[in-house]
């Protein structure tokens, strides 16, 4: 029996992800997609982006059915049982025998046939278990049942209960169980007609006045988008940019793929910006996707930078470990280590240090993240400026009250989007990415 197109790609992906360090949202937006009509690439997504968000619980049920451990799977046979315990556990309309066939033929495809029996065993045993509900807390102690509940590496929820309260940290979790919305950044109202005129379906941003929630249609497939129109772009990314404000000459250190610095080449359209890209393949895609005339892509390393000019405004959107985006990039939470966030911080550390080195006297940079951790936040930017004689914190309210004012900002409850002097938005809490900034400027001596 042949596997259907879009279970062969999911699997695929789901091997790929595993084996290698790429990441699902890239692989699914991939070339050898586009070959799969609409509904396939629907369900090639689906399936990878639950299997990838449910992990743990899905081995917790194919562990109870499984009479070997997984750690002595194959990791072809593991991730077609994943598949297979995905579809009968959370989908609604697959029916059970069609799960359990197209996962035991996608072992023999992936030439594991001696599996096969063993694969088929399980999965019928799962299908045949009773689904027991996973407990809101064991013994009191909510950080395993958070974990199981919403399937998260336990040393992830007990940081963010010791950063955020368990009640946060259970909207976080919820919200990286979900479907994230797609939302885009307009640069002028007539692309919001051309849009709907392509039947694209949009509701309005829950931050900003600029942004738009996608409902129905597909951007991606539009003139706008292809020709750089319109912007796939969470709110909170948007906001971040937002932060840098207006300027003559605009330094972005970390700039693919280059979401900000559209934002900032739009809100700037008389000023200079260099965009610097550490990989070059990166800043070839930096440069396809942002045309506008004033913007000079450079690829280089925002450590040792190529000139040495002052800039009045200075975004560093450092490389992260990304933990405010687990929604869209659930591979995340099972790849990273606590010893990962270390070495980050030293590199986050190192781009912030050679950024403040390009600001002007009276200029302001902005230092941001798309991580919940605070090893990559305050921590990073508390170092740096310790020995940074003449820069200063600036608080960020001052910033969003003025956003407020020119209508920019939407969302009210100025006190949710700040941790002291810094910007952090907190998935499910604002319906966004989590994201951190925050600015810092060089006084002027004398
Ligand atoms: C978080 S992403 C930037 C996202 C981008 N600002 C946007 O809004 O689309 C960080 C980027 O920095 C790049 N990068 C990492 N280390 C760098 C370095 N030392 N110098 C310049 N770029 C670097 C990465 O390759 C990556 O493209």
């Amino acid at each position: 029996m042949p596997v259907s197109l879009a279970r062969a790609a999911a699997f695929d992906i789901l091997l790929r992800v595993e084996q290698t360090n790429a990441y699902a949202s890239e692989l699914l937006h991939s070339e050898k997609l586009e070959n799969l009509s609409t509904p396939d690439q629907a369900l090639a997504t689906e399936l990878v982006m639950g299997v990838l968000r449910w992990r743990s619980r899905l081995d917790e049920v194919i562990a109870a059915a499984s009479s070997r451990p997984l750690s002595k799977l194959d990791p072809e046979v593991l991730n077609a049982l994943r598949l297979g315990a995905y579809q009968m556990r959370f989908l609604t309309r697959v029916p059970a025998r069609a799960a359990i066939n197209e996962s035991v033929e996608l072992v023999k495809r992936a030439q594991k046939r001696s599996a096969a029996p063993f694969a088929n065993a399980v999965l019928r045993k799962i299908a045949s278990a009773e689904i027991e509900p996973p407990p809101a807390a064991i013994n009191g102690d909510p950080i395993p049942g958070l974990a199981r509940e919403f399937s998260h590496p336990d040393w992830l929820i007990e940081r963010w209960i010791a950063q955020f309260d368990t009640q946060r940290t259970s909207l976080i979790c919820r919200q990286n169980q979900r479907r994230p919305s797609t939302a885009v950044r307009l640069d002028s109202p007539d692309v919001e007609k051309e849009l709907e005129s392509d039947v694209i379906e949009l509701a309005p941003g829950a931050l900003l006045a600029s942004a738009r929630i996608v409902i129905a249609g597909d951007v991606t497939r539009t003139h706008a988008f292809r020709e750089g129109r319109v912007f796939i772009q969470d709110e909170a990314s948007q906001l971040v940019a937002a932060l840098v404000g207006t300027g003559s000459r605009l330094l972005d250190c970390c700039a693919a793929p280059g979401g900000k610095t559209a934002a900032l080449a739009a809100r700037n359209p008389e000023a200079e910006i260099i965009a610097v890209e550490l990989h070059s393949h990166r800043a070839d895609l930096l440069r396809a996707r942002v045309t506008a005339a004033h913007v000079q892509v450079i690829n280089a390393d925002a450590l040792q930078l190529p000139f040495t000019d002052d800039f009045d405004r200075v975004l560093a959107d450092v490389p992260c470990s990304g933990t405010g985006t687990l929604a869209r990039n659930p591979e995340i939470k099972w790849r990273l280590t606590a010893e990962d966030l270390r070495d980050l911080q030293v590199r986050q550390v190192g781009i912030l240090r050679a950024a403040l080195q390009h600001l002007a006297p009276g200029g302001r940079a902005v230092y941001s993240t798309c991580s919940l951790e605070r090893e990559e936040n305050e921590d990073v930017v508390e170092e740096v400026l310790r020995d940074a004689a003449g820069f200063e914190l600036r608080d960020c309210r001052a910033e969003l009250e003025r956003l407020r004012e020119t209508g920019e900002l939407l969302w009210h409850d100025l006190d949710s989007l700040l941790s002291g002097k810094f910007l952090r938005t907190v998935p499910g809490v604002q319906p966004c990415d989590g994201f951190f900034a925050a600015v810092v400027e060089r006084v002027v001596s004398g």
